[in-house]
């Protein structure tokens, strides 16, 4: 009894003294807006810069922009950071300027209920239900007038606002303006989505109006991918606790999903559990591939019995090369050289360097493999290769098992 009392005395201390390699896990939070937004700062200033006279001339003005792109391109992003920027500015030169994000989708893509938000901001007071679209709109511009002030409202995920209002209600709210004939400006518009189909189903003026000002951001490549999340490990992780091959695997994955950076950080977060847990102290390329696979569905076991035998003893070298190191990447002799081994557990003649290579091209066809040819410099001209989807361990356990099983 007192044994079990000293144990469990002992695990908390171990607790208590563990090393987590988080120095700030909130900056890995998917609600966290950096301040500065590494490769968009050209759409950042071409935002403030569509904005730019509303600071000068806030009622002779309502802008209206729209800022699209792929999942996980930075829209939300960029429109909070403009947001605040744009406040903050507004402040500076006594400009009444109120920035307002909502994601219609949360709100069901309903007018009524996104307007209720809208003006819960400046009377949190007004209540909740039993009022109309109009009803709220005509709320929410009075009380503008009445403080001088002007909303810039970020309509996130607007497609949902068009699915479930349909046409007219986009049209009535790029009409505002023109329905106050000579009175002040106070209401403009960000419309955020992903892509710009939606858009069709609107008639050809309210279009107009809205196209206008496009803001498109293209996805990202694997490059800006490695200065985002070297940025936010600097923020978030304690020094010296995320080696640069685990940054460029983390990249890469994210880079084959899309040039999501969402799933980048989300990615490294998770990595960051993995190497906690194990109690590693620094975040291994194993950590990575454990958390990739936990996101994105692992390897199917028919996946495996399907490959051939050498297909199979090529990806077991792989599996224990990874397994046993630290990088994240290998290049195809050290790769060669674990497959003759297999070769030899299995009492297998090894095939030849050229048919090695049809291995690689058809594991990395079926996404179980990757290569990558590093760049001039620091690794020399070289084809590498990564595992993209699954850890090293989980691997080799699938092939074991079915090279156990007669697989061979
Ligand atoms: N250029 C960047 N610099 C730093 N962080 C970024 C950058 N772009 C995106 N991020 C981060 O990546 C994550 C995803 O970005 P964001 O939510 O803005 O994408 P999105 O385009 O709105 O995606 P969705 O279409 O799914 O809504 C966020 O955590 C965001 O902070
Ligand atoms: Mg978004």
């Amino acid at each position: 009894m007192k044994e079990a009392g000293l144990t469990a005395k002992f695990e908390v201390e171990k607790l208590k003294f563990r090393h987590s390699v988080f120095k700030d896990e909130a900056k890995l939070d998917i609600n966290y807006i950096p301040n500065r937004l590494p490769h968009r700062e050209k759409e950042h200033r071409l935002i403030m810069e569509f904005f730019s006279f509303l600071l000068q001339f806030p009622e002779k003005m309502a802008q209206r922009v729209i800022v699209t792109g792929d999942i996980g391109t930075g829209k939300t992003a960029l429109c909070q950071r403009f947001g605040a920027d744009m406040t903050l500015e507004a402040n500076k030169r006594r400009v009444k300027l109120r920035y307002v994000h909502v994601n219609c989708r949360e709100y069901r893509g309903k007018l009524s209920l996104i307007l209720q938000h809208a003006v819960n901001v400046l009377l949190p007071t007004f209540p909740k239900r039993g009022f109309s679209s109009e009803e709220i709109l005509g709320t929410l511009l009075q009380n503008l007038d009445e403080e001088n002030a002007h909303m810039i409202l970020a309509l996130d995920e607007f497609d949902s606002l068009i699915e479930n209002e349909g046409a007219d209600a986009v049209y009535n709210l790029t009409r505002l303006q023109e329905m106050r004939v000579g009175k002040p400006q106070r209401i403009s518009l960000v419309c955020i989505m992903r892509d710009l189909e939606s858009m069709k189903s609107l008639d050809d003026s309210a279009r107009s109006t809205l196209q206008r000002n496009v803001i498109r951001l293209e996805k990202y490549g694997k490059d800006q991918l490695v200065d985002i999340l070297s940025e936010r490990v600097q923020m978030a992780f304690e020094p010296a606790t995320i080696p640069e091959d685990v940054v460029f695997l983390t990249a890469d994955l994210a880079r084959d999903e899309s040039g999501n950076a969402r799933f980048a950080i989300e990615l490294l977060w998770r990595a960051g559990k993995y190497a906690d847990a194990e109690d590693h102290g620094t975040v291994t390329p194993e950590c990575v591939r454990k958390a990739v696979s936990s996101i994105i569905p692992t390897l199917q076991k028919s996946e495996v019995d399907s490959l051939g035998l050498h297909e199979k003893l090529f990806l077991l070298g792989a599996a224990q090369v990874f397994k046993d190191s630290e990088k994240a990447y290998a290049s195809l002799a050290e790769i060669e050289e674990a497959y003759a081994v297999a070769c030899e557990e299995f009492d297998e003649p090894p095939n030849s360097h050229t048919q090695l290579w049809k291995y690689v091209q058809m594991l990395s066809g079926l996404g179980i493999l990757k290569t990558e040819v590093s760049g001039a410099g620091q690794r020399g001209r070289s084809t590498l290769v990564y595992l993209p989807a699954v850890s090293a361990e989980e691997l080799e356990r699938a092939l074991r098992a079915s090279l156990g099983r007669g697989g061979r």
